[in-house]
């Protein structure tokens, strides 16, 4: 698709990745509806970006978002499934001095799976039942999912949600093909953004070092892999890994 025919939701917009994909996406012409739980960011967007509250977990934000979306772009063709959290610990910790277990809480399981799976699939559903009443096609989704889909430790909750969006694009470009629809996920390496800035230099610098193109990413490279998603009328199902070689 033509980026400037894009009239596209993007979630969790207000910054970070999401924040520069309504930027290109603003610069190349498309309409563009950002949704983010942080509402005073989202307000620093551009001018003609539709901004509104979305809680992507919550089934009532949803509905009243992707519909006010509608109405403000004339229509949506096409998602950017982008909103997501971490809450990471081991599973299963043992203290070296003390031997006391402690373990991922059940609270940090549901919180991100409510965000970075429910909340992927309740936009995906609701988008795709738009279009598909609105006879709407093409339209393409695209899922954020990330290469610790491929297992990380001390991320059992993370990596649940990302590998069940890049593996849920393949069911989904099976399910919608007959809408016109096409699906594709962005794994994105380690990425500068607010989510990754509290990361100490000791773990930093070694995390360079695994990387083979020696640096870590910005938001502009995973949106070049998104931007190939949303023009590529060939590429279907399959999740593309933008991570300077780290997991290869
Ligand atoms: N930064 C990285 O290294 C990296 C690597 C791989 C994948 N990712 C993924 O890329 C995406 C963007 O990450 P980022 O680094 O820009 O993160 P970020 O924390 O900078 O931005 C995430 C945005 O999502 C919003 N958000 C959180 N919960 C939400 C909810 N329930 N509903 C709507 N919005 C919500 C936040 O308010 C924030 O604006 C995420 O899905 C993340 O998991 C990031």
């Amino acid at each position: 698709m033509k980026l400037s025919d894009l009239r596209i939701i993007v979630t969790g917009a207000a910054q970070g990745m999401g924040a520069h994909f309504v930027q290109r996406l603003v610069e190349a012409g498309a309409k563009v509806a950002a949704g983010d739980v942080n509402e005073a960011a989202l307000a620093k967007l551009p001018d003609g970006v539709f901004k509104a509250r979305l809680d992507v977990s919550k089934e009532e934000d949803v509905r009243r978002f992707v519909a006010d979306a509608a109405v403000a772009m004339g229509g949506v063709n096409a998602l950017v499934n982008n909103a997501g959290i971490i809450r990471d610990g081991l599973l299963v910790r043992k203290d070296r001095n003390t031997g006391a277990i402690t373990t991922l809480s059940t609270e940090a399981w549901n919180a991100v799976i409510g965000v970075n799976l429910t909340g992927v699939t309740l936009m995906t559903r609701e988008v795709v039942s738009t279009m598909v009443r609105n006879e709407t096609r093409p339209g393409v989704i695209v899922n954020i999912s990330s290469v610790a889909r491929h297992g990380n430790r001390g991320q059992t909750n993370y990596v649940a949600a990302k590998s069940a969006i890049a593996t849920n694009a393949v069911t989904w470009a099976r399910e919608f093909a007959p809408f016109g629809i096409r699906v594709g996920a962005v794994a994105p390496g380690m990425i500068e953004t607010p989510m990754t800035q509290g990361m100490n230099q000791k773990a930093r610098d070694a995390l360079v070092a695994a990387i083979p193109v020696g640096r870590i990413g910005v938001p502009e490279d995973i949106w070049l892999g998104v931007r190939f998603v949303l023009e590529c009328d060939y590429f279907n199902g399959r999740t593309l890994d933008v991570d300077g070689g780290l997991v290869m």
